[in-house]
């Protein structure tokens, strides 16, 4: 199977200009848009749909950050590199903490209201993987939706500044690239109106890309509707380096509302598992104690995993979270909108066993950057759950992303204002780069999530693997000769890039033989770091074709962290509270 350059479209129909064009209106979006205005001339913010409907606003547990005294930043990096299974970039983690609880006070500064105890002081709670209070929450269960709505607030206090520039319902086709191939802009559709309307080109000396995930890949998601990976697909069809594709994060506590329900799904946070609820089998078991010294508050993939494993051998296809003994009063005050939604749908956490299981939640990897956000093409940056800067490793630690996308972001904003204002991403024309297009029509969508969860999804083999590959291939004919039309809108696009990116992701799948972090292979069940303690790194070449390379992770990266979680003296474990 072969990559396009591009998607099948109209050509542009008009033109815009910008210093930096900023792709995707989440914390990682928005932080880097704010913090570029007034230093760079001109920025444009462009989103998929309006400013709160991606990802950030649905993200439910906190922002994790070393916010106590009795915390500190080297246990949140250990906490980190461990969940992360030995393929963390150290560097990018100790970045991250250690910028993280500044970036995280300018967020409060800014507006941003987080839950407080009674004496004023910033409660914090705990997740998978945390040996520590350091989760700040908001709502109690909503800790998106305000990030979000501070950030918002925020950007409409400049709304009229000359120097920003913000177009919603504006989905990103493809990414603009000169002679050299550095990108100087992106193609666009607009459902505007006026002369900003249909297909057009914005050309700028930079793109940031932060695009959100990829969740809408799988049949079953907590993903929203926008998140198809738009973003990841064009940087890899326009000839970047993606990274850790295969370290999908499964949640493990999603709510099971039947066999076959389709796309977005409700989470349960796992800070209702921080609060003391535990998972039990059928029979009442609470299997996660002696799985793991953490017992339900494992990191994630290995009560992901604990899980699936408990459902093979029970013959079920979920299993519960027991929410009951934390009663009606307290769910209500400190899980809000969980317990809302879960009375909307017809389960009462406070009487009822609340069934659940592993679904889709965040991609690992992403477009492959080093810490100022930068890609391996000239002119690109991604930031948040679009990229993969290395702090996520295997398996993200619970509440990390929210901060990555943060203190990323002020770091790509940096470089940028330092690069614009040094003379440096000077304005170059954009080439047709020629070649194939393809677009698929809209209702193939269903067929790609059915293959990538069949074969590259939870549990994968190399059986499962090849036959997810043989449907998408089946698929990239189709799209070649033309199945989704000439012109193509949007939900064709999108179905094409899951198209592409269910294709790279399958391939860095069938790569690693082992099991490790979110990848879960029945056919190698161990993790195996004599042979792949490496990242696959994967890029489109000039003709089409999908090329791999291995980045071996440096074995110090080892020193010191017991992968897997043998007592530790300097830890405490968590028991229920
Ligand atoms: C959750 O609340 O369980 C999700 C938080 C996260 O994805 O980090």
């Amino acid at each position: 199977m072969r990559i396009p350059r591009r998607l099948r479209s109209r050509e542009p129909g008009w033109t815009t200009t910008a210093d930096v064009i900023v792709v995707g209106s989440g914390v990682a979006g928005l932080t880097t848009a704010l913090r570029l205005r007034r230093r760079v001339a001109r920025v444009l913010l462009v989103t998929k749909t309006v400013l709160d409907e991606g990802s950030t606003a649905w993200a439910q547990g906190g922002i994790a950050a070393v916010m106590s005294p009795e915390d500190s930043a080297a246990e949140h990096v250990i906490d980190t590199l461990v969940a992360g299974v030995g393929l963390c970039d150290i560097e990018a983690v100790e970045t991250l903490v250690r910028e993280g609880t500044d970036a995280v006070w300018d967020l409060i500064a800014l507006g941003a209201e987080f839950d407080r105890g009674d004496t004023g002081q910033i409660s914090l709670t705990r997740e998978g993987g945390h040996h520590r209070d350091r989760i700040l929450h908001a709502g109690g269960d909503a800790t998106g939706k305000e990030i979000s709505r501070a950030l918002i607030a925020a950007l409409k206090r400049v709304q009229d500044d000359p120097g920003i520039e913000v177009i919603e319902h504006a989905l990103v086709v493809d990414l603009l690239t000169d002679a050299a191939s550095r990108v100087c802009g992106v193609t666009l559709h607009v459902i505007g109106e006026g002369q900003v309307d249909g297909v057009g080109a914005a050309h700028a000396r930079a793109v940031v890309l932060a695009t959100g995930g990829l969740g809408q890949i799988y049949a079953s998601t907590t993903n929203p509707p926008v998140a198809t990976g738009d973003g990841m697909a064009a940087a890899l069809r326009a000839g970047a380096t993606l990274a850790d594709l295969e370290f999908v994060q499964f949640h493990p506590t999603v709510l099971w509302l039947g066999e076959g329900s389709l796309g977005q799904q409700p989470l349960i946070s796992e800070a209702v598992r921080g609060e003391g609820a535990f998972l039990v089998d059928g029979e009442g078991v609470a299997f996660m104690q002696g799985q793991h010294p953490l017992a339900d508050l494992a990191p994630r993939d290995v009560v992901a995993r604990a899980i699936l494993r408990r459902m093979r051998e029970t013959g079920t296809d979920h299993v519960f979270l027991d929410c009951r003994h934390l009663g009606a009063e307290f769910l209500e005050r400190r899980f809000p909108s969980i317990v809302d939604r879960c009375r909307e749908l017809g389960f009462d956490p406070a009487t009822e066993l609340l069934p659940v299981a592993p679904a889709q939640h965040y991609a690992s990897g992403g477009v492959k950057t080093d810490l100022r956000g930068r890609s391996s093409l000239e002119g690109l940056y991604a930031c948040g759950e679009t990229s993969c800067t290395g702090v996520h490793g295997a398996n993200r630690l619970a509440s990390n992303s929210l901060l990555e996308g943060l203190v990323f972001a002020r770091r790509i904003a940096d470089d940028l204002t330092a690069r614009l204002t040094a003379g440096e991403l000077p304005e170059t024309a954009p080439v047709d780069p020629g070649g194939d297009r393809e677009l698929l029509r809209p209702k193939r969508r269903l067929t790609v999530q059915r293959a990538m969860t069949a074969g590259s999804g939870t549990v994968r083999s190399a059986a499962s693997l090849d036959a997810t590959e043989l449907a998408l291939a089946a698929l990239s004919v189709r799209a070649a000769d033309g199945d989704g039309g000439r012109k193509g809108g949007p939900k064709s696009w999108e179905t094409t890039n899951l198209l592409h990116l269910g294709h790279a992701l399958t391939r860095a799948a069938l790569l690693r033989e082992e099991t490790r972090g979110g990848h879960v292979r029945e056919d190698f069940p161990d993790r195996d770091d004599a042979r792949f303690l490496h990242h696959v790194l994967l890029s489109r070449s000039t003709t089409g074709e999908l090329m791999t390379r291995v980045l071996e992770v440096p074995p110090e990266n080892l020193v010191g962290l017991d992968l897997d979680q043998a007592a530790d003296p300097r830890r405490e474990t968590v028991g229920q509270e």
